[in-house]
């Protein structure tokens, strides 16, 4: 499989620090464009665009084998750089369980994906961010049962919403290994990315998501590598 990016743990530069994004520190595209974290995503953004150049690939679900890997801080910093380089771009937050992309952006939760699944309303509550280009629709509440909100008609309806207004629709996901959540948003969408942690993804874990992955006849593009560090061996997954 491919390796699409390799994002160091502690890549940040010296750069200074721009004032109005000094209070979301995790959009290292914003805060610290030059450091070698940036890089790698706009190294991921630019793979993204041009080899799959020829194909139908707007809409990228990411996800991983578990918990906290950097799915959330991938899905957002790859939705500014891809905006930085010209590109509309919505960002939706179907991770109903543990949603993080409001926190990433600084923006409302309160209307969001869970809301409009539950109406069929033609428009979706999306805010504009900090980022030029990128526009979010963050989870809204957490449903009760997030699965059955997922697998409903209406989610396709949100996406080809979605779909319609933007080049590029990241959709950020739970892990795909205790919950069935990603096998039912996967195989709706055109592509997906794997994060695997360096330091922290077990190995058999990270094969175990990409088998489940296949299983669903998900469109697996390829592997996001965090929390790399800079003496570390090749990591083999
Ligand atoms: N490339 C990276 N290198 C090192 N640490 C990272 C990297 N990307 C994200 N992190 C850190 O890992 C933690 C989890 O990140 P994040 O919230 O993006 O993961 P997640 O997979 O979305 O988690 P969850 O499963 O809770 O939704 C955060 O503390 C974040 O700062
Ligand atoms: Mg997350």
């Amino acid at each position: 499989m491919n390796r699409l990016a390799t994002v160091s743990a502690n890549g940040r530069s010296l750069a200074p620090v721009n004032l109005d994004t000094a209070a979301l520190p995790a959009l290292v595209l914003l805060s610290d464009p030059h450091s070698p974290s940036a890089e790698a995503y706009r190294s991921l953004a630019a793979n993204l665009q041009f080899a799959y150049a020829d194909r139908q690939l707007q809409t990228i679900g990411v996800t991983s084998a578990a918990q906290g890997e950097g799915k959330s801080t991938t899905v957002a910093n790859l939705a500014v750089a891809l905006a930085q380089s010209g590109r509309h771009v919505i960002v939706v937050d179907a991770d109903l369980r543990r949603p993080g992309q409001h926190t990433l952006f600084g923006v409302d939760r309160d209307e969001g994906l869970a809301n409009v699944l539950k109406t069929d309303d033609a428009q979706l509550p999306l805010q504009d961010t900090v980022a030029a280009g990128v526009r979010i629709l963050s989870s809204g509440p957490l449903p009760s049962n997030p699965l059955e909100a997922l697998a409903s008609r209406r989610f396709d309806q949100v996406l080809a919403l979605a779909r319609a207004q933007a080049d590029f629709v990241l959709v950020d996901t739970p892990p795909a290994g205790a919950l069935a959540d990603v096998a039912v948003v996967a195989p709706r969408l055109e592509g997906m990315l794997l994060v695997v942690s360096a330091g922290k993804t077990k190995r058999d874990l990270a094969r175990r998501a990409r088998e489940q992955l296949e299983r669903v006849n998900a469109n697996l593009l390829g592997v996001v590598l965090t929390d790399v560090r800079a003496d570390s061996k090749l990591y083999r997954y």
